[in-house]
Formats: structure tokens, C-alpha cells, sequence
């Protein structure tokens, strides 16, 4: 079934919150943000702003009649600085005017002065400072000390890798509108209806209830809409409960850039202590992450890291640490991966490191080294119904990496000045909120008294095609033809107290929750049915939009048994609750089994690189993904693909810059490069593993969001193969994006 969403999308139909008709009386805001990164405010003058023609009020904390405070894991992050600023672009005030350029207008008359702090911009001067979040977690498996001993080869490096910007198209927004009562209506672009109610109601010193969130669709957003959706919301929504005019905020992608955290930049050190036979025995690594001035999501990003320090590997004893470092940038937030990422980066890096030092291939050590059934992660869950094999060697066999071995050697013998070089790259990713209590949600179905159905779920399309998901499990359980389904908005009214779309986990959750409430519909109209048609409940099942009796079609329609139902006065509609079973962990061990499954996979990735310029283009990368069966392979390979380009963006050309006081150089499209359609690989082959899927997956269609990103690791590893066909001096160093700038020097490096 292709995507609902297509039509609507190509021809410039479907609505975001900007699409939004305004009410005559709408008024629209803009934020007044920090200049500087770190500092005392001695001194603002609003004067000759609210002197503007058509500026209504200038809001700051002092307007806020419940907390300032908008932190979601820990209470450390105010929505209007009061006395101290700790980033470039932390928001002070808030502007509201009859137009975006008058409030643009009144910004520019703004003066302040701030005393100025130092600065710390790296997680690497904050660890020197003890300039921390929280206190760190670590995870430890076996005894690395002593593995150590007993290890033939032990290597030492450190890793480097950036943040990223998220760029969903469409940028932050919300639009909020005064009901009766003194009750809000905000429609936001956010990933976390709930968070956005719960902050604002918070803020605004009332009950969640009189606070109503909507939201149609995302433009995008990657996880930087999990958490920093909410402040603009926030904003909104405290002007109007002053004004009681509606006020729309749609951020511009300057302020956008300037104002949101990002992927979190990580610096790592690590150890690694292998046996003759290429066995991988010990592993210590600590990371410093770089969490900017709030705690905003570090916190459960940096559980995830630890999580995945070993990404598709078994080591035996493991020993992990990862500090949550304060420093003065935009607090650092969710994005694809979760800090997954970041952390395979470094066993990736601690692999390269020790092949080059071995003189082996990379992928032999990885070969060596993969999950089997029964291998225990560091946080004490029992790996099963692993894949991880089964991907490497499909990948290896399918794609005759082999033989593309000999091709690029050959290609390398005869080119002087172009290069090539392979990687192979190995995820497993894990499945679940790794909060535990976080993995369940609702769905509301209405079947309409006429035979069409409207399917309310906490879940938030947001390109993903979770709505088409929806639709899928709810025509299939209900029997019924796709056209007579429906997709309400995400909205708190409908279902409540959700989760954010986030953690690849949203059809999980919200599939479940429909399949239930689905499940509850069809044995009611079983039950109607079988005494329309006098025959036994157990003998009749729904399909094609028409009863069937011992799987024969009867000439009763769907339409008919409903209509009969509601002459009847059963009930038509139906809440379903799902909460993942079996998951569990404990913090204080720091054990458990917090995922319901992993998703594994392998990718090549091939690439040739211009030794004269240090540009690179990627001849192709090759997949075996694990999808389980897969309910709809269309959506699923988009996902994989986007995902691949976003991961390959990260490890390569996408730069995040800071100067050292704190200010984002990158702040432009111009001057930070995402991916377009000419950096993507030329060949992408995605081939689906067989499989007979996991139960505990929806459908046994395992998640897909995150898990593919991880593939864009291997860009990084080929480049670097490729700089070693052309200098044998290279010493390989681990430090992303590897932009062309950094593949040049490296090409001459010693040379
Ligand atoms: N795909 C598109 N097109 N747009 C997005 O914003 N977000 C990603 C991924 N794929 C995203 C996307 C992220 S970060 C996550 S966690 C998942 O989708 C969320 O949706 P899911 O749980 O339905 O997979
Ligand atoms: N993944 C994504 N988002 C989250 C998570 C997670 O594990 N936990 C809290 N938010
Ligand atoms: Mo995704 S980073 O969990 O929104």
C-alpha cells in the first residue's frame, strides 16, 4: 500500500501548522534571544521596541504566572532567562506584534547588556572544569582489568565525532488560540503532543486539561521536535493567556538554527584488548558528551550511547562511562539514533585502530567478533533471535564482497590519482524507550453508523508514514477496503498522556494499541453477524468488506452487520491500551532487559576518492536489513534510505561549527551542507533478510526509523580505506565529519 500521505504531498495539499487559516485577530510572536553565551544580564532596554507601532506586549519571565521552567528530564532549563544567560540564543523575551516583520523590527531595538562569564564550548574543557549535567552513568560487564592482562594485543585511541543539525523542512512552530473558559488550543509541530500540554500547563499555572494540543503533520523532525517543539508552544501560549488574541510563532530557519540544539558532538577515549585469533576480550571507553547549557534529553541520549557501546559485537568484559558535560551551546537533543550513533562510532574506531596497528582488515576483526544466540550485552540482556550473522554473511554472499575486494585493489593498482576504498558496516540496534515506562500507548476507533472508520493514535506523522501504518493494521484487522479508514490528527483530547513519537518505537506502540482496539470491535460485530446469519461466532471472520463463514463469503457486507449494530446499541467505538511486555531495567544495577528486540544489519559501502582534491563520491552502498516481514516494504526502504543519506551527511560533510565564544558559525544553509541528491550513493541495493519476523514487533514488522543511519558509519571507514591506498604513511585518526578538507590533509599527511 503506498503512502497516504503521496498525493496530498506532491500536489501541495497537505497541511502543516503554517497552512493553518488564522483567525482575523491572530498576533505574531518572535523571540529575543541571548547575543552572548555565558554571562550576567545587568541591564535590558525594552523601551523603543514596545514603542513600535502595532508591537501589543513584549513578554519576559515576569509575565509567567506558574514556573519558568521548561526542563522535561531534570528542572534546569528556565523559558525565559532571568539573571544569567548560558548559550548564544537562549530565549529572553518574546515579541508580539500584528505582523512578523513589525515584531522583527522592534528585536533590532532591543539593547542589552550582559557581564560577560567564560565560556566553555568543548565537553573536554567542561570535564577539565567538573562541569557536568549529572552524575555519570557507567555500565560493566566481566572484569577488564584483568581481561586486559590476559590479552595478546591492547590498543589505546580516541574518537571525535560532531553534532548535527536536524533541518527538518519544515522549522519550529505552533499557532494557539484562546477558547472559551480561559482553555488554549495550540496546534504545534511537535513530536510529543503530551510534552507540550504538560509543559504548558506548567508554565502557565494551570490544569492540563484547559490545554488542548493538535497537531495534523511534521514538515520533518528527527528528534529535534521530541523535546524542543515545546518552548515555542509555550511561548505562545503564555501570550495568549494574557492577550486572548490567538498568536502564531513559526520560527525562520535563522533563528531555528541559532535557537535548537543539536545532535550531540562526543569526544571519547578508549582501550581495547584482543587475543592472537583477532577476539575483541576487553573493552573501556569513556564518553564526554558535549550536552550544551541544559539537561534537556542528554540524560537518556547518553544511556543509549552506553547501550550501544558495543553496537553488533560480543565483548566479555566491558567497562563504560559516559559523562553528560555542561557546556555554553544550545542544549544539545534527540536526534535519529539517540545517541546509538555516536557510541558505535567509537567501537568502530577502537576496531580501526587495532586492525591498522594488526596490519589486518578491518572486517576481519569485525567478522570475529559478532553477536550469536545467548551473548549477554553489558546491561545484562540475553541477545536472542540475533541476526547478526546471518546479515554479514547475506551481505558478503549476495553482494560478493569478495569480488569487490579484488575490483577496488585493482582499480587502486591501476589509478593513481583516483582511489577506492570498502567498508563493511554491522548495526544492531535496540528496540524500546530505554525509560521502560515510557513503551505504551493508546488508540480510539470510531466505526461510523454508515461503515467508515476514523482511527485516532498518539502516534505523529512526521514523514515517517506512521499513518499509513495505522491505516494498514486497522483495514486488515476490521476486513475492510483501506478507502474507508481514516487518520484523525494527533490529538490530546482523543488520546491522551503519550509518548513522544520518537525511540523508532511509534507503530510498535500505537500498532499495538489499534490491533487491540480493533480486536475488541470485531468480536462485537462477530457476535452480530453470527445472529444475523444464525450461524456459530467461532465459524466467522471479516474480509473484503464482507462476512465470511468457515473462510466461504456469505452476502452480508460489512456495512450491514454495522448498521445492524448500531440498531442494536452496541457500542461502535473503542480505546485500545498497549504496554510492551517482559521489558524491564534497573537503574541502580544498571541491568536488565530494556528492549523488546534489536534490529540488525550489514551494509558495504563503497566509495572513490580524488586524491588531488579530497572529494569523494560514493559508487554504492549495499544492504541486508533485518525488517522482520516487513507490512509495507515501500515505506520501509524509504526509511532505510533516508536514513543511510543522513547517516553518511553526519560522518562526512555536515559541520557543525562553533567559535570559541560560543557563537554558531554554521548558521546558514550555505555554510552547513547537508546531503542533496548528488552526494547520495550512486547504487543503493537494500535486500530484506528472510525471516520469520519477531512477535514482538508489530505484525512481526520490526521498527525501522533509526536503526539504517547507523549504516552511514561505513562512509566513514571507507574514506579512510581509500586515503590509505594513496599514502601508506596515514596514521588513521577518528574525528567526523570526514569533510574533504580533512580527507585532503590526510592524503599528505606525512606523505
Ligand atoms: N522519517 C522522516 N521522513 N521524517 C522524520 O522526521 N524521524 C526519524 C525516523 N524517520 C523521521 C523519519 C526518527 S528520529 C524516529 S525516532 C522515527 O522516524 C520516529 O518514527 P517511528 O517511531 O514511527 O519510526
Ligand atoms: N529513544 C528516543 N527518544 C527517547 C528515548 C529513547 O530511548 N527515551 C526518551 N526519549
Ligand atoms: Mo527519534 S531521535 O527517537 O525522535
Amino acid at each position: 500500500m503506498r503512502n497516504i500521505d503521496s498525493y496530498g504531498h506532491v500536489r501541495g495539499e497537505s497541511l502543516f501548522v503554517d497552512d493553518i487559516i488564522v483567525r482575523q485577530d491572530t498576533l505574531y510572536g518572535l523571540t529575543f534571544d541571548s547575543p552572548i553565551a555565558h554571562g550576567k544580564i545587568k541591564n535590558i532596554n525594552y523601551d523603543k521596541a514596545a514603542q513600535v507601532d502595532g508591537v501589543i506586549k513584549i513578554f519576559t519571565h515576569k509575565d509567567i504566572n506558574g514556573e519558568n521552567q521548561i526542563g522535561g528530564i531534570l528542572p534546569d532549563e528556565p523559558l525565559w532567562a532571568e539573571d544569567e544567560v548560558h548559550f548564544m540564543g537562549q530565549p529572553i523575551a518574546f515579541i508580539v506584534a500584528i505582523s512578523e516583520s513589525i515584531a522583527k523590527k522592534a528585536r533590532a531595538l532591543i539593547t542589552i547588556e550582559i557581564d560577560e562569564l567564560p565560556v566553555i564550548t568543548t565537553a573536554k574543557e567542561a570535564k577539565e572544569k567538573g562541569s557536568y549535567i549529572n552524575a555519570p552513568r557507567s555500565f560493566m560487564l566481566g572484569d577488564t582489568e584483568k581481561a586486559f592482562t590476559n590479552c595478546d594485543y591492547v590498543f589505546e585511541g580516541e574518537s571525535f565525532s560532531n553534532g548535527q543539525e536536524h533541518l527538518y523542512l519544515e522549522t519550529q512552530g505552533c499557532y494557539a488560540v484562546p477558547m472559551e473558559n480561559g482553555n488554549i488550543k495550540i496546534t504545534s509541530s511537535t513530536q510529543g503532543p503530551t510534552a507540550v500540554q504538560k509543559i504548558v500547563a506548567r508554565v502557565l499555572g494551570v490544569a492540563m486539561h484547559t490545554i488542548e494540543i493538535d497537531v495534523i503533520r511534521l514538515g520533518g523532525g528527527f528528534g529535534g521536535k521530541e523535546d524542543q517543539a515545546t518552548p515555542w508552544a509555550v511561548m505562545a501560549a503564555v501570550a495568549v493567556q494574557h492577550l486572548k488574541k490567538p498568536v502564531k510563532y513559526i520560527l525562520n530557519r535563522h533563528d531555528d538554527l541559532r535557537m535548537t540544539g543539536k545532535r550531540h558532538p562526543y569526544e571519547s577515549t578508549f582501550k581495547i584488548g584482543l587475543t592472537k585469533d583477532l577476539k575483541i576480550k576487553a573493552f573501556d571507553v569513556e564518553f564526554l558528551q558535549n550536552s550544551g547549557a541544559a539537561a534537556d534529553l542528554s540524560p537518556a541520549v547518553a544511556e543509549r550511547t552506553l547501550f550501544h557501546a558495543t553496537n553488533s559485537y560480543f565483548i566479555p568484559n566491558v567497562s563504560s562511562i559516559i559523562r553528560s558535560c555542561k557546556t555554553n551551546l544550545p542544549p544539545n537533543t534527540a536526534f535519529r539514533g539517540f545517541g546509538g550513533p555516536q557510541g558505535m562510532f567509537v567501537i568502530e574506531s577502537a576496531i580501526a585502530h587495532a586492525a591498522y596497528k594488526l596490519g589486518v582488515d578491518k572486517s576481519e576483526i569485525q567478522e570475529a567478533n559478532l553477536l550469536t544466540e545467548g551473548d549477554e550485552f553489558s546491561y545484562g540482556q540475553i541477545a536472542t533471535q540475533v541476526e547478526a550473522k546471518a546479515c554479514w554473511r547475506m551481505t558478503k554472499e549476495a553482494f560478493q564482497f569478495d569480488k569487490l575486494q579484488k575490483e577496488v585493489a585493482l582499480f587502486n593498482k591501476e589509478n593513481t590519482v583516483l582511489k577506492k576504498g570498502l567498508s563493511l558496516m554491522p548495526i544492531a540496534f535496540g528496540i524500546s524507550f530505554t525509560n521502560t515506562q515510557m513503551n505504551h500507548a493508546r488508540a480510539l476507533i470510531h466505526i461510523y453508523q454508515d461503515g467508515s472508520v476514523g482511527v485516532s493514535t498518539g502516534a505523529v506523522e512526521m514523514g515517517q508514514s506512521v499513518n499509513t501504518k495505522m491505516l494498514q493494521i486497522t483495514a486488515n484487522t476490521l476486513g475492510i477496503h483501506p478507502s474507508k479508514v481514516k487518520l484523525e490528527t494527533t490529538n490530546t483530547t482523543r488520546v491522551a498522556n503519550t509518548s513522544p513519537s520518537a525511540a523508532s518505537s511509534t507503530a510498535d506502540l500505537n500498532g499495538n494499541a489499534v490491533l487491540k482496539a480493533c480486536s475488541a470491535l470485531i468480536k462485537r460485530l462477530t457476535k452480530v453477524a453470527a445472529t444475523m446469519l444464525s450461524v456459530e461466532e467461532e465459524i466467522i471472520s471479516f474480509k473484503d468488506d464482507k462476512v465470511f463463514v468457515n473462510n466461504n463469503k456469505s452476502d452480508l457486507f460489512w456495512e450491514k452487520v454495522v448498521e445492524q449494530a448500531m440498531s442494536q446499541r452496541v457500542a461502535l467505538s473503542e480505546n485500545g491500551h498497549y504496554a510492551t511486555p517482559v521489558i524491564h531495567f534497573d537503574k541502580t544495577k544498571e541491568k536488565g532487559h530494556p528492549f523488546a528486540y534489536h534490529v540488525y544489519g550489514t551494509a558495504i559501502t563503497m566509495v572513490t576518492v580524488d586524491c588531488l582534491r579530497g572529494t569523494y563520491k560514493f559508487d554504492a552502498v549495499k544492504i541486508v536489513h533485518d525488517f522482520g516481514k516487513s507490512m509495507n516494504l515501500g515505506i520501509d526502504i524509504g526509511q532505510v534510505e533516508g536514513a543511510l543519506a543522513q547517516g553518511i551527511g553526519w560522518m562526512t560533510m555536515e559541520e557543525i561549527a562553533f567559535n570559541e565564544k560560543g557563537k554558531l558559525l554554521s548558521n546558514t544553509l550555505s555554510s552547513y551542507k547537508v546531503p542533496d541528491i548528488f552526494s547520495v550513493p550512486k547504487e543503493i541495493d537494500i535486500i530484506p533478510l528472510e525471516t520469520l519476523g519477531n512477535h514482538m514487533a508489530v505484525l512481526k514488522s520490526k521498527a525501522v526509523g533509526e536503526p539504517p543511519l547507523m549504516y552511514g558509519i561505513g562512509a566513514y571507514f571507507a574514506i579512510q580505506d581509500a586515503v590509505k591506498a594513496f599514502n601508506k604513511n596515514y596514521q588513521p585518526k577518528f574525528h567526523a565529519p570526514f569533510t574533504p578538507e580533512k580527507v585532503l590533509m590526510s592524503l599528505y599527511a606525512d606523505k
